[in-house]
């Protein structure tokens, strides 16, 4: 099986590319700007939030005062989390085109009628496919679907009103696969590079116009998609796996703070930073690590 998070075998930082690199960090939200962010009263939709991260998240936004809708495939998961938290359940496909536009539209009408609008689009719905290149291809388009388009297709619904008003907030939650790799999960891995490429590509465009956008990359989280990856998720991810709630907590602060990467295990910005500054040595280290899975039966 894959497993949900990025892994690496190296936390040695490389020489170079630290954080500082790149044209512009954008470092400018101090703790004043913290202190102005506040969600009370706030649109949020958490997509995928019938349980996992994105349950907690949804939990998370309302305990701050935020109007939520709760999505999910799950229509009881849906329900049963918005009961929980206050919020209101909006079931169907957060990925496809017509399930996108239905759940946009629908959270515009509902977010009105409790005097909101959709300020937070959380695009958390996540597929953890397994496999390499041999994976079927309904695999690899269901990652691409989930993993990526959702979130393309989200933000083109949303970016108009959004780049009208000055403000918007788009978060992602990637991986930290989507900063390194997925061993036994090439669908995951890849699908994640490319949502937090385009996350990265949303920020860089449209920073200066008021949108602000955050990209979750955690390693383990336990969840039921963390559940599903047996050995190899208890080889690499387990040891470390985080609570969901831990994972939304310093998701709000880092919104709060207005950091686009967010970080639960702050080690993933090491070996970010080592596979950036050595390539080789970082690739040498995952597949030793490959080997070892191999040599003990999880891959
Ligand atoms: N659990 C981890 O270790 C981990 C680590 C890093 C990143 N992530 C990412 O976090 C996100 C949430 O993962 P999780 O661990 O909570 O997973 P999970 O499988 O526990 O929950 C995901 C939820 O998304 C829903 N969903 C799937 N496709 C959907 C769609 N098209 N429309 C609406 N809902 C849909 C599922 O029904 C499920 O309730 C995913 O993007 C995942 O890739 C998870």
């Amino acid at each position: 099986m894959s497993a949900p998070d990025g892994t690496s075998p190296d936390p040695e930082p490389g020489p170079e590319a630290g954080p500082e690199a790149g044209p512009d960090t954008g470092a400018e939200a101090g703790p004043e700007a913290a202190a102005e962010v506040g969600f009370a009263g706030q649109g949020v939709v958490v997509t995928g939030a019938g349980r996992g991260i994105g349950a907690a998240v949804a939990r998370a936004f309302a305990a701050a005062g935020a109007r939520v809708v709760v999505n999910d495939l799950d229509g009881d998961a849906a329900r049963a989390v918005a009961a929980d938290c206050g919020g209101t359940a909006l079931p169907g496909d957060a990925a496809s085109v017509d399930g996108i536009a239905a759940l946009v539209d629908a959270a515009r009408t509902v977010l009105a009628r409790e005097g909101a609008e959709l300020d937070v689009w959380c695009a958390n719905a996540g597929v953890a496919p397994v496999g390499g290149a041999d994976a079927p291809v309904a695999a690899w388009t269901a990652a691409w679907e989930v993993n990526v388009l959702a979130h393309v297709r989200a933000a083109d619904l949303l970016l108009p009103r959004w780049l009208e008003r000055g403000s918007g907030r788009f978060v992602a939650t990637v991986s930290a696969a989507g900063l390194l790799t997925m061993l036994g999960s090439a669908p995951y891995a890849v699908t994640k590079h490319g949502a937090l490429a385009f996350a990265e590509w949303l920020a860089a465009t449209y920073r200066h116009r008021g949108l602000r956008v955050h990209a979750l990359c955690p390693q383990g989280v336990r969840t039921a998609m963390l559940a599903s990856t047996g050995a190899v998720g208890e080889a690499l991810l387990a040891p470390t796996a985080l609570e969901p709630a831990q994972v939304a907590a310093t998701l709000l602060d880092a919104l709060a703070a207005d950091r686009f990467l967010v970080l639960p295990h702050p080690e993933v910005a090491d070996y970010a930073t080592a596979r950036a500054g050595d390539p080789d040595r970082w690739l040498a280290g995952m597949n030793r690590l490959q080997r070892q899975l191999e040599q003990e039966g999880a891959l």
